[in-house]
C-alpha cells in the first residue's frame, strides 16, 4: 500500500486525522486528506460550544459538512466530544447541580440521535482526570457528583446503541503515572459494574514534558485486557528528523502489537495545521510534503 489509510487497513486498522472544516478549501490540505486518511475527527466543530451554542438550540450545519466529506472519501468519523470541562458554551459554564447534569444528558441524547449511524466511535467524556494524581479533575461537571461520567456513558448507550463509546484523555500513556492508573481503575470498575464503555482513547500529544514512554505498549495492552478497544486519538510528536520519525514508527508498532488497538488519529495534517503554536509535530511539512515521520509510519504499517 502507498497511503497511510490503505496501509493501516491492510493491518485491520484505520488511520485518521483531525480536520478543521475551514481548511477544506485549501487544495493542498484537501488533496492530502482525500488521499491518505480513512477516518476523521472534527478538531473543534463537534464540541459542545459548536453544536449547542444556546441551550437546546443545536447547530449541526458545519459539523454535517464534515460527515458529508467523510462519506465522499470513504472515511469513518470519530465524534469529539460530548462531555468536557472545556469549550463549553457560556450558558453551560454558568450552570451547576441537577440543571447542569440534565443539560449534559440532553446534549448527549440530542447530538447522538442526530448522528445516529454516522459516527463509529464517540468520545463520550474527555479529560475528566486531574494531572499529577489519580483523581478527578475539578470542574462544574465533577461538582454535579462523582457519577457524572457513568451517567454520561449510560445516556450515550441509550441514544445510539451501535456507536462505540470511548473515554478519552492525555498523559495516560505512561503506565507508571498516577493519572494512567486513575483512568485504568475507573474503566476496570465500569467493566465490573456493567457501565457501558467500549474504548479508551489515548490522545498521545508527546513532547518534552510528556514524552513517548517506553512502556506505551504495556499501557495499551493493559487497558485492552480490561475488555475495551484502545485507540490513539490525537497523536502528535514534538521534534523533527530521524528522532521524531523513529518515535512515530514505534507508536505504530505498539498499536500493531496490541490486537485491540484498532486505529490511530493524528491531530492535524501539516505542521502548519497543528494546534501547537510552534514546532513541527505532524507528518507533513507546511508545503504538504511528506516528512521522514510519514515514511516511518507508512513502513511500520508495511507500506512503501
Ligand atoms: O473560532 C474562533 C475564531 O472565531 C477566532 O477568530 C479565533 C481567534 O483566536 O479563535 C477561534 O477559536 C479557537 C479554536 O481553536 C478554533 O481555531 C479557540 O480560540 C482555540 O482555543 C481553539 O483551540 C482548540 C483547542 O482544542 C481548544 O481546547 C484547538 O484548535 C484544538 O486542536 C484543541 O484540541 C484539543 C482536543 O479537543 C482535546 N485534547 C487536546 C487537544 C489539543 O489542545
Amino acid at each position: 500500500a502507498t497511503t497511510l489509510g490503505a496501509a493501516a487497513a491492510e493491518k485491520g486498522r484505520y488511520f485518521g486525522t483531525a480536520v478543521s472544516l475551514n481548511r477544506l478549501s485549501d487544495s493542498t490540505y484537501s488533496t492530502i486528506l482525500n488521499r491518505e486518511f480513512n477516518s476523521v475527527t472534527a478538531e473543534n466543530e463537534m464540541k459542545i460550544d459548536a453544536l449547542e451554542p444556546q441551550q437546546n438550540q443545536f447547530n449541526f450545519t458545519t459539523a454535517d459538512r464534515l460527515i458529508t466529506r467523510a462519506n465522499e472519501i470513504g472515511a469513518k468519523v470519530r465524534g469529539h466530544t460530548l462531555a468536557w470541562h472545556s469549550q463549553q458554551p457560556g450558558w453551560m459554564q454558568s450552570m451547576s447541580g441537577t440543571a447542569l447534569r440534565n443539560a449534559m444528558k440532553n446534549h448527549i441524547t440530542q447530538v447522538m440521535t442526530h448522528y445516529k449511524g454516522k459516527i463509529d466511535s464517540w468520545d463520550v467524556v474527555n479529560e475528566a482526570f486531574d494531572d499529577g494524581n489519580g483523581g478527578r479533575r475539578d470542574s462544574n461537571l465533577q461538582r454535579t457528583g462523582n457519577d457524572w461520567i457513568e451517567d454520561a456513558f449510560k445516556t450515550a448507550r441509550a441514544a445510539d446503541p451501535a456507536a462505540k463509546l470511548c473515554y478519552n484523555d492525555y498523559n495516560t500513556d505512561n503506565w507508571s503515572w498516577a493519572k494512567t492508573q486513575g483512568v485504568y481503575n475507573m474503566v476496570k470498575d465500569f467493566k465490573a459494574r456493567g457501565v457501558p464503555i467500549d474504548c479508551v482513547g489515548f490522545q498521545s500529544h508527546f513532547n518534552s514534558g510528556s514524552p513517548y514512554p517506553g512502556n506505551y505498549r504495556t499501557t495499551l495492552q493493559n487497558f485492552a485486557d480490561l475488555g475495551v478497544d484502545v485507540q490513539i486519538t490525537e497523536l502528535d510528536i514534538e521534534g523533527s528528523g530521524t528522532t521524531q520519525a523513529t518515535t512515530y514508527g514505534n507508536v505504530v508498532k505498539d498499536c500493531l502489537a496490541v490486537t485491540r488497538c484498532n486505529g490511530i488519529t493524528v491531530w492535524g495534517i501539516r505542521d502548519t495545521d497543528s494546534w501547537r503554536a510552534s514546532g513541527t509535530p505532524l507528518l507533513f511539512d507546511g508545503s504538504g510534503n511528506p516528512k521522514a515521520a510519514y515514511n516511518a509510519v507508512l513502513s511500520a504499517f508495511g507500506g512503501s
